[in-house]
This record gives structure tokens, sequence and C-alpha cells, in this order.
């Protein structure tokens, strides 16, 4: 994925399931086109294949479990992802974490799928830690600010420092509270690649304004 980039998480909220995640993506695209900027979504399994069809920037999955074609139920299975035009997955995500086991079965599988890996950290040094299993990004994500109204990049941008010193450049993506172009500029200052981010986007009353804030801060 080119950098900087901002990946916008859909979760499962309402405003970015079924329909409206089709019309949510369509949005995202059209920021894209407008700015060049680099900007990708990550969508629930069930909206994945919609999705993909629908835009052209690329889409992630949210997970997808260390499992082949056979038994497996209720598993996502990592092919199926590829096949039905996924560019990539998060994985570990705090909502959905995994061990370090499947982690790195997950992490493989995706690799010989040639799918995008970007998988999400708690913490700077367990971030660091699982760049051992070589994925593409790491997304460090304070659990306790997800969801929130006070931004990683305002509340300790520390944490952002520590992130890219341990990780790497050109490795890391902080995510958490994440809402403005401000937000996106001191991370990016602070040596990020760029952000993950949700509420900020699929819960704000005008998305299409808010992208574009976020956009403004990639300059
Ligand atoms: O995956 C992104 C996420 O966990 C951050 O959520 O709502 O704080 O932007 P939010």
């Amino acid at each position: 994925m080119r950098l900087p980039a901002i990946i916008v998480n859909f979760k499962v909220y309402e405003q970015a399931t079924g329909d409206m995640a089709v019309e949510l993506a369509k949005l995202h695209e059209k920021v894209a086109k407008e700015t060049g900027a680099s900007i990708g979504i990550a969508v629930t399994a069930i909206d994945l294949q919609r999705v993909s069809e629908a835009v052209s920037i690329p889409v992630f999955a949210q997970h997808i479990d260390p499992v082949s074609y056979g038994s497996g139920t209720g598993q996502i299975l990592p092919e199926q992802v590829k096949d039905v035009g996924a560019y990539g997955t998060l994985l570990n995500h705090a909502e959905c974490q995994v061990g370090d086991i499947a982690l790195k079965q997950s992490i493989e599988m995706a690799r010989e799928l040639d799918l995008f890996t970007v998988v999400c950290a708690n913490t700077p040094e367990k971030g660091a830690e699982i760049m051992k299993f070589n994925p593409d990004l790491i997304a460090v994500e304070p659990p306790e600010l997800i969801g929130g109204d006070v931004s990683v990049s305002k509340a300790d941008p520390s944490i952002i420092e520590k992130a890219v010193s341990l990780i790497g450049k050109n490795r890391v993506l902080v995510g958490a509270g994440i809402k403005t172009g401000e937000d996106v500029r001191i991370a990016l200052a602070l040596g990020a690649s760029g952000v993950l981010l949700a509420s900020g986007v699929t819960k704000a009353a005008d998305p299409y304004a808010v992208l574009m804030d976020l956009v403004s801060g990639l300059k």
C-alpha cells in the first residue's frame, strides 16, 4: 500500500455495514480520487465482496483465520477473502485478538495469497515483537483510547515516537481516537506512515468533510 496512508476500519458500525458500507466505501474512493491520497478501508467479512466489487481503493478484511479449505465452521477463509477481491487484511485488532501461533500462521497464509497485512498491537513493544512474523505494517493502538474523543497523537505522542523507533520507519501506522487532519499531521511528524481509525469517520455527520480534513494532514 502506498504510504503515507489512511485506513478506515468500518468495524460493525451500522452506518458502515450493508448498503451503507458500499456508499461509505464510494465516498472514500471519491476522496482518494479527488486528492490522490492513499486511502484503504476495512469492512466486515459479509460486506467484503460487494464492497470490493464497488470500489477500486484497497479493501481489507477485518480478520482472517489460519484455515484452509475443509472443516472450519464459522472461520474466515483466507482463500475466499482473496477470491472476492480483498487487497489485504487487518489482524489482531484489539477487538479481535489472536495468539502468537495463529497470528504467525495467518500472516504466512496472507503472504502466500499476496494479501497485504496490517497487524494491530496494543503497545509499541508488542508491535516490535510481532515484527518477527514480518507483516507489511503494524498499527499501534492504545486500547484505552479506541473509540474515544482524545487521539493518540494528542494524548500520548511519545507512543508514536516509541513505535517508530522500536518497529522502524515505513512500517508503523497509529490509531485510536484519530479524527482530524491535525491528528494525522502530528502522527506523521513523529515518524508514522499513516493512521488507522474508525469512529471519527463512521460516526461523523459529514464523513466526506472529515475525510478531506484527514487527508489535509498527509501533506
Ligand atoms: O481500527 C481502528 C480503531 O480501533 C480506532 O478506533 O474509533 O478510535 O478511531 P477509533
